[in-house]
């Protein structure tokens, strides 16, 4: 690492390029430690710029054969050569052919960016800057060009050879071993979008005809002996293909579509032109190997790779702090495609869910960034739950405030004018201030301010005017780097429900407000409801219409009232999670269970019961309802002093209370909702399942015979079931845990995705030993720090999902995931880092595990770190 890769890089800052790439042709000669390059590149200076600049091209671990212009090699005098760049001082007004040679040694990539091996396949990943460890090269996302890449390797080793586009010729390379194809991408794209594989695969093929009669064949190439597992993610292509026409409007432009499916992968999935590359855990199910949640993942993750066709290839970033403009938007259509494929009102909650685990508590750290980074120091740090999950939030609100017809008009007009270029988040938002000729510049706050939007809302009824006035007031919390706010624009969704619980009209300035919703957009607002015959109760925030943390004049009544009567889905969801929430967040910062076990708990089990047992609700729905909010939910609710066995506690106390009040409902839903059906991973079978295994959940922490016995590992007849009867068994002190444990490693240990569930669940358990626990595994003959999977499996599972034993009193947790992370940090840095975002809560501990923290982090600071690492090390010390 140079010291020029620690500084920061800022917004204010862009320029476009000096030089412009037309055509690239790539020669690649695929070898395990030295795979040579030869690039030749149509260049000319951009007319743009001022003339006569040197040209400068990104390189990083390349040795340098040839540099020639226009044909004539280059001496070394002509050119410089720096630990990331290559310039070449001269170079002609007029267009220019370069051409380099270079090798780079794919074995030796640990850190999985470039051109590396995985088991065998040679696989690329170039985003956000990894083309840069293949060849020297404009790296950036706003140069464009065509590509053309002839591929040659060893015929026997590595027959199958795939790029970006349509493949345009292929043979063997006359008396050798080796063989070659070339691909042609017609569509101008970024380096970033490159990708290459070559290796020994096995493939799954189908066809999809567009909706204009393109047939595009399909193509999933996995490891030999797995074909049996690509049958889903083949299907949700299929679907996702469709439903973005149907849905946006948007079809496939190449011949040929292909997935790759690799064993080491930094990140889920890459979105490269035509060439998809999966982390095979996002590609990969079969019915005993994968479980609901793994299904539910892939046709998402499946969904939002071919989606980026058009919002990401077609329409790339002009820079990496438009990252936004590409992932929020992508994770937006993903998102209304499985609520469209699925039930929609369960998977708002899902990602309601996620965005306020993930997103809220970076919203609310030391890492805190706007949805639009302003600066970064290295960009693989921004893959974040800001940039992805709220980005996502932020389109969703421009839909719900421009309504959905004119948001797609919108995007249609997006689509129109930036086709084939580079774009920013201005050209997206003003094509949907064109289309609806509204002002969004207050709306563009969501891009630039960072902080998560606090919300407070009460209701006054005056009996004798018959009104209610709903009382508003925001504040944007400070963040790093921005001291003070302005006020944002909110679509604020409501509803007014009659004591019998029917919904009131809203009668609002002299009109009747069909859709409930309301603009915020001051510090404080007032909005006076008119003829409301008597004292309504506000349901606010419906669907979830902004990502704000909501706090209300709501009493524990009412909140009940809404638990049973709201008509909309999410807030009716939403007031089992307040009333839960509440009782949980007064017992943990009481230190006193009984805070969460009284009568009030009682009536909660009541209305749990009540909901689950509604034949009216979809399974899936009534088993998000079962879920109590989780420990990482209630410490964010407390934001200060935490203690997390006490949350533990409070939380354990609640299910146990729960569990025991209603456990005939319980038991009567675990033993009889669908169990005999063979399985099938249709989302209805799966709501099924949700629903027994919510139940399971409760009846497990009563701790009563009956309770945890219930889980019969053995008897499990798929992945879903018995990873939670092993989750559940993996808590206990018992040889009945260690039985399910070796059991399951007997079965699975040569499957490395269903091995990587076994590591987790133990990291997951929560045991006064998990820390030690995690150490040993940690030297396992299984566990390997080099398989990202596996990493995260143990290490991240432990950091990010057992809250109680990653925050040990004694500060081990803290010790075992910096050291972990210090030594994964020499070879990859980008997983080192990512692993290190679990001390982004820090300052919201109670003072002991502060210093523990603070301590294991500076410790950190004081080593040789990567400039990934630095920059979360150092951030988050603030
Ligand atoms: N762009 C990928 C996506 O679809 C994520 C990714 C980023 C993958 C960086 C690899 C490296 O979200
Ligand atoms: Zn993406």
């Amino acid at each position: 690492m140079n010291d020029s890769s620690r500084q920061t890089k800022f917004l204010r800052n862009y320029a476009p390029p000096a030089y412009l790439i037309e055509e690239v042709a790539l020669d690649v000669h695929l070898a395990p430690k030295n795979a040579r390059i030869a690039s030749k590149l149509r260049m000319r200076p951009n007319p743009k710029m001022a003339p006569g600049q040197p040209l400068v091209l990104d390189g990083e671990d390349l040795a340098l054969e040839r540099v020639a212009l226009d044909g004539k090699d280059l001496s070394p005098g002509d050119y410089a050569l720096s630990d990331g760049s290559l310039t070449i001082n001269s170079v002609p007004a007029q267009p220019f052919t370069l051409e380099i040679v270079t090798l780079c040694d794919p074995e030796a990539n640990t850190e999985l960016s470039g051109l590396y091996r995985s088991r065998g396949t040679y696989c690329t990943q170039c985003e956000p800057e990894g083309f840069r460890r293949i060849t020297y090269f404009i790296d950036r996302p706003d140069a464009l060009a065509v590509y053309t890449v002839r591929i040659e390797a060893d015929r026997a080793t590595t027959p199958v050879l795939l790029s970006n586009g349509n493949l345009i010729e292929q043979g063997d390379v006359a008396g050798t071993d080796r063989h070659f194809a070339v691909w042609h991408d017609p569509f101008p794209k970024p380096s970033y979008l490159f990708a290459l594989v070559g290796g020994d695969l096995a493939s799954v093929h189908d066809s999809f005809t567009t909706a204009s009669g393109r047939k595009v064949a399909l193509g999933i190439y996995v490891k030999p002996g797995k074909e049996d597992r690509c049958g889903w993610a083949m299907e949700s292509l299929k679907r996702a293909m469709r439903w973005d026409e149907e849905r946006f409007g948007l079809e496939y432009d190449l011949d040929v579509f292909n997935i790759v499916a690799v064993s080491d992968f930094n990140m889920g999935a890459m979105e490269n032109k035509g060439l998809n590359i999966f982390n095979d855990k996002l590609v990969l199910a079969r019915p005993d190997t994968a479980s609901d949640a793994d299904y539910h993942s892939i046709e998402s993750v499946i969904a939002h790779e071919y989606f980026h066709n058009w919002t990401g290839d077609r329409v790339t970033c002009r820079d990496w702090f438009q990252l936004c403009l590409k992932e929020g938007l992508t994770v937006f259509r993903d998102q209304e495609f499985t609520s469209d494929v699925r039930t929609g009102p369960v998977e708002r909650i899902i990602d309601a869910r996620m965005l306020k685990t993930h997103q809220y508590p970076e919203d609310a750290g030391p890492l805190a960034h706007p949805v639009r980074p302003a600066s970064y120091i290295e960009i693989n740090n921004f893959y974040t739950s800001t940039v992805y999950e709220k980005g996502a939030e932020v389109c969703r609100m421009l839909q719900t405030l421009l309504g959905a017809r004119p948001f797609r008009k919108g995007l249609d007009l997006y689509f129109e004018r930036h086709d084939g270029e580079a774009a920013t988040v201005e050209n997206f938002v003003d094509a949907m201030a064109d289309v609806s000729g509204r002002d969004l510049t207050q709306f563009m706050l969501w891009y630039t301010q960072s902080g998560t939007p606090e919300l407070a809302c009460s209701l006054d009824y005056d009996p004798h005017a018959k009104t209610a006035k709903l009382h508003v007031s925001q504040v944007v919390p400070p963040t790093p780097g921005q001291t003070s706010k302005e006020p944002m624009l909110i679509p604020l969704k409501v509803g007014l429900i009659g004591a019998n619980g029917d919904e009131l009209p809203l009668k609002l300035n002299g009109e009747i407000l069909t859709d409930g919703l309301l603009e915020v957009t001051d510090r404080e607002q007032v909005f006076e409801f008119h003829d409301v015959p008597a004292p309504p109760t506000p349901s606010l925030l419906r669907d979830f219409s902004a990502p704000v943390r909501l706090t209300t004049s709501l009493d524990a009544n009412q909140i009940e009232f809404l638990m049973m009567h709201d008509s909309d889905p999410f807030n009716r969801w939403q007031a089992t999670q307040t009333y839960a929430g509440n009782l949980l967040t007064a017992a943990a910062r009481e230190g006193d269970v009984g805070r969460a076990t009284g009568k009030e708990a009682v009536r909660l089990a009541q209305a749990l019961a009540t909901a689950a047992r509604d034949d009216t609700l979809r399974p899936a729905y009534r088993a998000e309802t079962l879920k109590l909010p989780s420990e990482s939910d209630i410490a964010r609710e407390l934001a200060r002093n935490v203690d997390t066995d006490a949350v533990h506690a409070a939380r354990e106390a609640l299910r146990a209370k729960i569990g025991g009040s209603i456990g005939d409902t319980l038991a009567a839903l675990y033993d009889t909702a669908g169990t005999d059906a063979p399985f099938s991973p249709d989302p209805q079978s799966a709501g099924l399942r949700a629903l027994r295994l919510a139940a399971l959940d409760l009846l497990a922490a009563t701790k009563a015979p009956g309770g945890a016995r219930r889980a019969h590992y053995r008897e499990a007849s798929n992945m879903t079931d018995a990873i939670m009867a092993l989750s559940i068994l993996s808590q206990l002190q018992s040889p009945v845990r260690d039985d399910a444990l070796a059991h399951f490693y007997a079965r699975w240990e040569d499957e490395p995705l269903v091995l990587d569930k076994w590591f987790a669940v133990q990291a997951r358990a929560t045991r006064p030993d998990s820390v030690e626990t995690v150490r040993a595994l940690l030297t396992h003959p299984k566990f390997s720090l080099k398989n990202p999977n596996r990493v995260r499996a143990l290490i991240g599972s432990f950091a990010q999902a057992n809250p109680s034993g990653f925050n040990r009193a004694d500060g081990a947790g803290y010790a075992l995931l910096a050291g972990q992370a210090l030594e994964i940090d020499r070879f990859n840095p980008h997983v080192a880092a990512r692993l290190l975002g679990a001390f982004e809560s820090w300052r919201t501990l109670e003072p002991g595990r502060q210093r523990h923290a603070k301590a294991a982090l500076e410790d950190l600071a004081g080593q040789s770190l990567s400039t990934d690492s630095y920059e979360i090390v150092t951030k988050t010390l603030g």
